[in-house]
């Protein structure tokens, strides 16, 4: 064996125990009481430490256009950074373009992100952007053979789709055995509002938020549901963030649907307060937090922690889309010179190096139990991701995505100090974490040594998915 981990207790979606673990050629290789090393084995001190399985953030934009710009992370940085938080898989959205089969786009992402060299393991996810004729709609098989087998379709944005192509969409993936994710919200009732707010002069953050409300969410949330129900597939609620869909996705699975939703950090930390006036003691502006959807209330925040002690929220996941301070100021003064409004504000936050230790630490504070958290950050996304073969637990068999976890470390966020991401600022800065993760391991590899990044670029390796079958709301 390679590595030894001694004296640990060893947490699983489902126990908790006390266990040595080895590894051998990065895989986990035997997992039990008073394991033996070899002579060349490298034994890690893990007593009073948590051994958990990496975390599997479902939901990154590194590098991508998007409101003008690109996102600041590429996928060496927001990898690195994903790494350095205890996540050793993420999954990338790779945009098609009108006209592109999204296998041409897959490709094309895929030759952007080796070239970054990323830090830790990763796959895609497919942005639908083209499904109008059969052609299109037929290059999701050739996704599969390529070992992707999950798209998202966007209600909202200019290049989403209608909702006769989201039911074509869920129709053939639930021939092929794909799984479709959706950013719902209502295109529609979202344009009107933005058309009002900005002919009567309202054009700060806080009108952001309230052109994409609780409601704009929710009815979209239900409809998504609804076409689902109708098309026979299973569908994946990508970022929800409202009372209403979540109440909606539980009625949904209780009724014996396919239905899983996932929800991110920022939804259960801040509330939409955040769109007043920003939080002006840590220099964050309200256009620092715009992100879509955008923070709700705090009715809907309860519902999303409910969502996931009940099941309702089957993941978490960042939406890791980071923009730099001036490209969030072109809410107030664009590009071109030209006056600002919220919608001229690129849309995203970073997050991929503080949702484990967010998440953890809550379960460390008592507010989930810690097999919660690990279920909802990475045996849930693998099994609905169709990685579950090689990833998302401390299993024999499986790779040594391993994080060495310590209860008793305290840690505060501090852009400049202690992450390791691009960005010039984060929406988590001083955001406070009982517990932490002291050594983080990608297929038995050290990428982060509880203080520093210690890999290489281009450690990270593709991960195939395989075919998804739900039937019901049974992982
Ligand atoms: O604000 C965000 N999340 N930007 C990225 C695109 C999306 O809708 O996920
Ligand atoms: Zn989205
Ligand atoms: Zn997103």
């Amino acid at each position: 064996m390679d590595l030894l981990f001694k004296g640990g207790t060893v947490v699983t979606a489902k126990s908790t125990f006390k266990a040595d673990v080895a590894v051998t050629k990065g895989r986990i290789s035997a997992i039990g009481a008073g394991l033996k090393p070899d002579k060349n084995t490298e034994v890690i001190d893990a007593k009073g430490k948590m051994i958990l399985p990496g975390a599997i953030d479902g939901h990154t934009h590194l590098a991508m256009p998007f409101g003008g710009t690109i996102a600041t992370d590429d996928y060496f940085t927001g990898t690195r950074a994903a790494a350095c938080g205890g996540t050793t898989t993420v999954f990338d959205f790779v945009l098609q373009g009108v006209g592109e089969t999204m296998d041409a786009a897959l490709k094309r992402r895929d030759d952007i992100c080796r070239a970054d060299g990323p830090a830790c393991d990763y796959s895609y996810h497919i942005g639908v952007g083209d499904v109008t004729t059969p052609e299109m709609l037929a290059s999701m098989d050739e996704c599969m053979k390529m070992g992707v087998a999950t798209f998202k379709v966007f209600m909202v944005y200019d290049f989403g789709v209608d909702d006769g192509q989201f039911f074509e969409t869920l129709q053939h993936a639930a021939k092929i055995g794909a799984l479709v994710g959706v950013h719902a919200e209502n295109r529609d009732v979202n344009n009107a509002l933005i058309k009002k707010f900005l002919a009567e002069g309202k054009t700060d953050a806080w009108y952001h938020y309230l052109s994409k409300n609780e409601d704009v969410a929710g009815e979209a949330d239900v409809r998504a549901i609804n076409l689902a129900k109708m098309a026979g597939a299973p569908l994946y609620i990508v970022h929800l963030d409202n009372k209403q869909g979540v109440e909606a996705v539980a009625q949904a699975r209780a009724e014996g649907y396919p239905i899983f939703a996932e929800t991110c950090p920022q939804y259960l930390y801040f509330t939409k307060d955040v769109y007043k006036k920003g939080i002006p003691e840590l220099k964050l502006r309200a256009r620092d937090f715009v992100c879509s959807p955008p923070m709700k209330g705090k009715p809907s925040q309860d519902a999303l922690w409910n969502g996931i002690k009940t099941g309702a929220v089957s993941t978490l996941a960042t939406d890791h889309c980071p923009f730099l301070k001036k490209e969030k100021d072109w809410g107030i003064k664009q590009k071109d010179g030209k006056k600002g409004n919220f919608t001229t504000i690129p849309n995203g936050c970073a997050g991929i190096e503080n949702m484990y230790p967010y998440i953890l630490s809550e379960a460390n504070k008592g507010r989930i139990s810690f097999n919660k958290a690990v279920e909802i950050s990475a045996t849930n996304p693998a099994k609905l991701f169709g990685i579950d073969y090689c990833k998302g637990a401390i299993e024999v068999g499986l790779d040594a995505d391993i994080v060495v976890y310590d209860p008793k470390k305290e840690f505060e966020v501090n852009n400049r100090k202690n992450q390791h991401g691009a960005l010039d600022h984060t929406i988590w800065e001083k955001a406070k974490f009982k517990g932490y993760p002291v050594a983080v391991y990608n297929r038995g590899k050290l990428l982060f040594d509880g203080k520093d990044y210690v890999g290489q670029s281009g450690d990270g390796k593709f991960i195939k998915q395989k075919k998804i079958k739900f039937k019901g709301p049974e992982f």
